[in-house]
């Protein structure tokens, strides 16, 4: 396959020339998003969503550093700094309302960018490294945003933490030991906050190092797309710059219209009244409920309410919350269709959609308490998840028939193109 443009980097300015013959960092540039990287001519919106979720990790790095200079990690303290910041630095509401808004927002284009390539069959070969490389940065983004609702040491900070920790004592024998090892305490206090606090600040860099080892395994096949066809030759690509530059910037401006919306107009919406409570260990509060983007695994978590086979049911609920994240690192070997793309896929499609609804109903579980029917729906919504990637998937990539296929990314934007001009015709 050739690819005239990606191998004719030619520097035109001297300044250019004089920086590509010292460190080639230009040419990098141009092969990795520039004109010289080759992308396929058919992708649509949802293929947005990586730049975006890079945007949204930039903002959260940006913003989280300004906050650092001004917080205070001591809970002696670290309630009345955030209050400090909030009232007394300037434009520090801002700067702490864009921090906390821009987790939300950086957990929607997530959750969007997974479930892209759940529909269109992203994480199969020959990209299962992007696919599991994306399940580390996913990991790494649920400790990260974790630890951080612990520093504002509000009330669901100090009892989240408290709770989430609470679990590792459900391991036989060793759990105890390293909830208290973890914690440097025997409850949640200035030596979790100051350790909590070290890895809020660290774990954004091995996400964004994660990211270029992410974007880097992508370069190699090169992006799918929406008919999940490989590219065949040349004429089923176009340029990265300037089709999907341009196409990148229009989804980051509508990004940060919504991001400044909800900054703006209602920055609390997301969050949890009791944090503007300072923590206090002898008033547990009715109701603990973490930030929204965790409340599918907390319904998980907390769908055990029996002891089974000689384990404790807050043991099973541990293993199974990190057994319903642990299994997408083996998605690409569950579903063995040959097939990529839901759109072709006609059962596979139709399972999606009830696994995106099955999401839904175990987040709303998990945002309510722990009485009926809450807990019986978090447990068929738990069962339904297990089974539609551990049953489901493998039987429906076996049975089912696709549909037919167009031969090439050109002939399906081709026959899509003669549809349309068809249709206005007789319009
Ligand atoms: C900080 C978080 C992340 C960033 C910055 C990021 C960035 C990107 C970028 C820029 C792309 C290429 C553009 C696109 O296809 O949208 C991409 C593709 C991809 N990402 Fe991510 N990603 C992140 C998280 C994840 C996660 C959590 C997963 C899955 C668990 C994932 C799976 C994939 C896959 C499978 C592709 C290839 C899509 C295709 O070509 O069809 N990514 N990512």
């Amino acid at each position: 396959m050739s690819f005239p443009w990606a191998k004719n980097y030619e520097p035109q300015q001297p300044l250019m020339k004089w920086l590509d013959e010292k460190l080639p960092l230009p040419r990098l540039v141009y092969n990795a998003v520039g004109a010289g990287y080759p992308v396929p001519r058919n992708l649509n919106y949802f293929w947005n969503f990586g730049v975006l979720a890079g945007a949204a990790l930039a903002i959260q790095i940006i913003t989280g550093i300004v906050l650092a200079m001004h917080y205070a990690a001591n809970a002696g303290v670290a309630f009345d700094s955030v209050e400090h910041i909030m009232r007394d630095v300037n434009a520090g509401w801002f700067i702490r309302y864009a921090h906390m808004n821009g987790a939300s927002m950086f957990f929607i284009v997530v959750y969007l960018h997974i479930f892209r390539g759940l529909y269109y069959g992203s994480y199969k070969a020959p990209r299962e490294m992007v696919w599991l490389l994306g399940v580390v940065i996913f990991l790494l983004m649920m400790a990260t945003a974790f630890m951080g609702y612990v520093l504002p040491w509000g009330q669901m900070s100090f009892w989240g933490a408290q709770v989430i920790t609470g679990f590792f004592s459900a391991i036989p024998v060793v759990g105890e030991p390293i909830r208290v090892w973890l914690l440097g305490g025997f409850a949640p206090d200035n030596a979790a906050l100051n350790r909590f606090f070290s890895l809020h600040y660290l774990l954004p860099f091995v996400i964004a190092g994660v990211v270029v080892l992410h974007i880097w395994a992508l370069h190699i096949p090169g992006s799918s797309n929406p008919t999940g066809i490989e590219v065949k030759d040349e004429q089923d690509t176009v340029p990265f710059h300037p089709y999907y530059t341009a196409k990148d910037g229009f989804g980051l401006g509508v990004f940060l219209i919504l991001f400044v919306a909800l900054t703006f107009f209602s920055p609390n919406l997301l969050g949890h009244a009791d944090n503007y409570i300072p923590a206090n260990p002898l008033s547990t509060p009715a109701h603990i409920v973490p930030e929204w983007y965790f409340w599918p695994f907390y319904a998980i978590l907390r769908a055990f309410t029996f002891n089974f086979l000689w384990i404790d049911a807050k043991l099973w609920g541990v293993i199974a919350m990190f057994a319903s994240i642990a299994l997408l690192f083996f998605l690409p070997w569950l579903d063995s269709s040959p097939v990529k793309s839901s759109k072709y896929r006609p059962l596979y499609r139709i399972f999606f959609w009830v696994l995106v609804a099955d999401v839904f109903l175990l987040g709303l579980c998990g945002k309510m308490p722990a009485e009926q029917p809450w807990v019986i729906l978090s447990q068929i919504g738990a069962a339904y998840y297990f089974a539609h990637f551990l049953i489901i998937l493998p039987i429906v990539s076996r049975i089912e028939r696709p549909l037919p296929m167009p031969n090439s990314i050109t002939e399906a934007v081709l026959a899509k193109h003669a549809g349309t001009s068809s249709a206005s015709a007789t319009a």
